[in-house]
């Protein structure tokens, strides 16, 4: 037998620890998986939730968000034509509304495109080809709740987000980023509350039906303009460029037509 002081016996106790702990970290990630799945789906319906006015970190609990998200409807809408897709498209596309990850569709060109620069005004490159959007209905089916995904970049990083409106597809309920790598008190504070407060009856198009809404510099006035963030020009500039975007005809701008005119 090797004497414990010899290197073979060193080099087979330091393999043995690392098969045992690989064992272990492997184990761990597998176990874990489901539970940072279920996490991530927690925290994408609360975010969703809170854009629309209806969760509220400080008064509602996350055991409440299942029973609350539960109203919403998530449906994929063909950003081109703007209409949702059938059940026979989505079956061909093999995508389904509620495990469809449009983060992830974006690196895949059999659902994303290009964006041309001219066109790239949030600076995104790359657009879905379909976008999940949340919807909550009335009793005679009547659309109450529209909640889109937003996304543009800020001054150091890309802003996600969520945008509710109204269900006339036009009047701001609330909005949420619920991840941005603004500097925290400068471009940051696009999570303040006090600011989000803002939004709401803000309205994004004009009687022409394009997009009016803005993020300016200063104070904002009346129902197109929210106030810019005191010493972050650039991250507002930001939130104005995706609203612009995603709102617009090459973004949302088609199905929102579509919904409400239907
Ligand atoms: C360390 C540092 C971090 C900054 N972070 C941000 C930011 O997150 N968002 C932003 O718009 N501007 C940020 N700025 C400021 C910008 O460089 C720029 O001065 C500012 O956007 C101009 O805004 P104002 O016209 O409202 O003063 C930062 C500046 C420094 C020095």
């Amino acid at each position: 037998m090797a004497s414990k002081d010899s290197v073979s016996f060193t080099v087979k106790i330091a393999l043995l620890l690392c098969v045992v702990c690989s064992i272990f970290i492997s184990s761990a990630a597998v176990i874990l998986k489901p539970f940072q799945e279920a996490n991530k789906t927690l925290d994408r319906n609360k975010n969703i939730l809170a854009a629309a006015g209806m969760f509220n970190p400080d008064v509602n609990s996350d055991s409440e968000v299942d029973g609350l998200f539960a109203q919403f409807t998530p449906r994929i809408v063909d950003l081109n034509s703007g209409e949702f897709l059938s059940d026979a498209q989505m079956a061909d596309l093999g995508i389904n509304p509620v495990s469809y990850d449009q983060r992830a569709a974006i690196n895949d060109p059999q659902l994303s495109d290009a964006i041309p620069g001219e066109e790239d005004i949030a600076s995104l490159k790359r657009r879905v080809r379909y976008a999940t959007v949340y919807l909550v209905e009335g009793s005679n089916g009547e659309i109450e709740d529209i909640v889109l995904p937003v996304s543009g970049y800020g001054l150091w990083g890309t802003m996600y987000g969520y945008l509710a409106l109204e269900g006339d597809g036009n009047t701001v309920k609330g909005i949420g980023f619920y991840e941005q790598k603004e500097t925290p008190g400068l471009g940051g504070e696009v999570t303040n509350p006090r600011w989000k407060g803002l939004w709401p009856g803000k309205e994004v198009y004009d009687d022409n039906g394009n997009v009016a809404l803005s993020v300016i510099k200063g104070v904002g006035q009346g129902v197109h303009q929210v106030d810019g963030l005191a010493g972050a020009s650039l991250t507002s500039r930001g939130v104005d460029n995706l609203i612009e975007y995603w709102m617009g005809p090459k973004g949302f701008g088609p199905f929102l037509k579509n919904l409400t005119n239907s």
